[in-house]
């Protein structure tokens, strides 16, 4: 008996073995599941303030505010009050959906050519790690206008815990360590970044370091008692100010001081008849990026295609090349530039696209529109959902562009700034830190907002809030968003599965598919032989919830470990 156990045992073992050498890794799908409210963001600091303003009685919108300025002291290599971002909130009283632009702009000194040599090629460096590559701050003006309008709770206590980690430290946990360690040799150069971020010695950290921002926790303060005019004018938009003076930078008092949010009309698109997909309008490329490629996919009618086979990869690959290249030629910041919305979001255009796509061929990026391309740069963006108990929901997404945005502290204000700036196109066919190319809809112009991937969405089915998602990761944004919205739609995927299914994306230039390394190999050796150039990626971090039978599933996207989901 004992020895036909342990044979049991070895069976098992060996089988379980086989399962594994068949089945390439997996992510974790493992999922939140709530009856009432849910938060999911990038940090367990900044869920954790969520979670509490909801259970205090703060709607949705509060908790997004809370969130956000916590996140601006605990995820400081996105989360921020020196860059800006975009709010999409669904509000149930009103049913109506509303999206807010609090993206920077362009200083009123920045020109065309900012970043151009004399010999006329683009000076990547001081577009990307300069102080010229910071635009104007949207955060603040962001996050006040969607307290007043929405909020329900003092902005006194929406800043409390933010001032609270600011004041006494927050731990870094190990996915911050390893971004701080990795940027060391960066970010010291900055004596700001050097004197709160690392230790004096060795420049690093002990897991029980605490990082404390006192001079941040001041500007934060300003904001509690001021709002707006806490950070746009007074004391701290003088030191801001002053330190862009001292490194003979573009932006003046005047520019903080006229910067505003705008209230923009969503963008929206129907998918399947059933799902109404509610997402950024320009200065994002997003939501208008995402209706094209449902409207393509719709077209191609991929219903019997298995997920993520040689097939399904291939046809969505080609989708993605077509509306990639609309965002190159189309998009910019729509108060400067008109862009063909209608046009570009119809299922009229999505039909003449679809009809040109095959799995026979591969479309030659050169065919879709003409060319240029160099490697990107180092990635971070921070997108956080929320749902309170009366069904009010926020999907935001803001960052800093790169991690550590340029890389320098605004003096003694502790703010971070952005290197936003790299998202305008410098000069057209010379691709941004992401590789994406543009042309003068993008071009660099005074107080114009630069063009931004990132795409907050909500998903409404027969008219009832059913998904929030969003995701940092520039280009690739758009194309995670668009594969959770497909796995839970057409696929009946959970959240869970839905999140840690593995993502591939093509943005037209560079002319790869970026694959992570869960796909099955077999079908990359095919694709390969197809004549796709492959390369293997990390792609997004959603933080989604899903409505579904009366209950609220969330998952924090695996791929990353600092990210949690709570809810009550
Ligand atoms: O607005 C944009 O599209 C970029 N600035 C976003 C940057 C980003 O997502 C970096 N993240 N991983």
């Amino acid at each position: 008996m004992i020895l036909k156990n342990k044979n049991y045992i070895l069976l098992t073992i060996l089988f379980s073995c086989f399962l594994v050498s068949i089945h390439h890794a997996t992510l974790d799908s493992s999922e939140v599941i709530s009856k009432t409210a849910m938060v999911a963001s990038q940090d367990e600091y900044a869920t954790d303030t969520g979670i509490s303003i909801l259970k205090e009685g703060g709607n949705a919108i509060d908790a997004a505010v809370a969130v956000a300025y916590t996140m601006a002291v605990t995820h400081p290599r996105a989360g921020n009050i020196g860059g800006g971002g975009f709010m999409m909130i669904y509000h149930k009283q009103s049913d109506q959906v509303y999206a807010l632009d609090f993206r920077e702009k362009a200083p009123k000194k920045a020109y065309r050519d900012l970043f151009l040599n004399e010999d006329g090629s683009v000076d990547n460096e001081k577009a990307r790690f300069s102080i010229f590559s910071a635009g104007v701050p949207g955060t603040v003006a962001g996050l006040e206008a969607a307290h007043q309008r929405f909020g329900s709770i003092s902005r006194e206590r929406l800043l409390n815990d933010a001032i609270y980690y600011a004041e006494n430290g927050f731990i870094v946990d190990s996915d911050q360590k390893k971004v701080l360690t990795k940027k060391v040799e960066f970010l010291t150069k900055d004596n700001q970044f050097k004197k709160h971020f690392y230790n004096k010695k060795k420049n690093s950290f002990s897991p029980k370091n605490k990082i404390v921002q006192k001079n941040l926790a001041k500007t934060l303060k300003s904001i509690q008692q001021q709002g707006k005019k806490g950070f746009y004018e007074g004391k701290v938009a003088e030191n801001f100010v002053s330190f862009f003076e001292e490194n003979k930078g573009l932006i003046t008092l005047d520019d903080l001081k006229s910067y505003e949010p705008v209230w923009r009309k969503p963008i929206q698109g129907k998918y399947k008849d059933q799902y109404n997909i509610v997402s950024m309008p320009p200065p994002s490329s997003g939501g208008i990026a995402i209706i094209e490629l449902l409207n393509i996919i719709e077209a191609l009618e991929l219903e019997n295609t298995k997920h993520n086979s040689v097939d399904y990869i291939h046809n969505i690959v080609e989708a993605m090349k077509y509306t990639y290249a609309d965002r190159a030629t189309h998009l910019g910041d729509q108060d400067f530039v008109s862009i063909p919305i209608e046009m570009l979001t119809s299922k009229e255009y999505a039909k003449s696209i679809a009809n040109q796509i095959s799995t026979k061929n591969i479309t030659a990026i050169k065919a879709i529109k003409p060319d240029l391309f160099e490697d990107s740069e180092s990635l971070e963006t921070t997108h956080f959902s929320i749902i309170d108990k009366d069904g009010n929901i926020v999907s935001c997404t803001y960052t800093l562009n790169f991690a550590f945005g340029n890389g320098m502290i605004a003096g003694k204000t502790g703010v971070i700034l952005n290197n936003e700036m790299d998202d305008f196109s410098a000069k057209p066919g010379s691709p941004n830190g992401f590789g994406l190319l543009g042309n003068e809809k993008n071009e660099i112009a005074p107080e114009k907002r630069m063009l931004s991937s990132m795409s907050p969405t909500i998903v409404f089915q027969n008219e009832k809030p059913f998904l929030i998602t969003g995701s940092p990761g520039g280009s690739t944004i758009i194309t995670s968003v668009l594969q959770i919205i497909l796995n839970v739609i057409d696929y009946d995927m959970t959240i869970g599965q839905a999140s840690s299914a593995a993502r591939f994306h093509h943005q037209w230039f560079p002319d790869i598919i970026f694959m992570e390394k869960e796909h099955n190999p077999k079908n990359i050796e095919i694709l390969k032989n197809k004549g796709f150039k492959i390369e293997n990626r990390r792609l997004g971090i959603t933080q989604s919830i899903l409505v579904k039978d009366n209950s609220l599933f969330g998952k924090s996207d695996p791929r990353n470990i600092s990210s949690s989901t709570k809810g009550y």
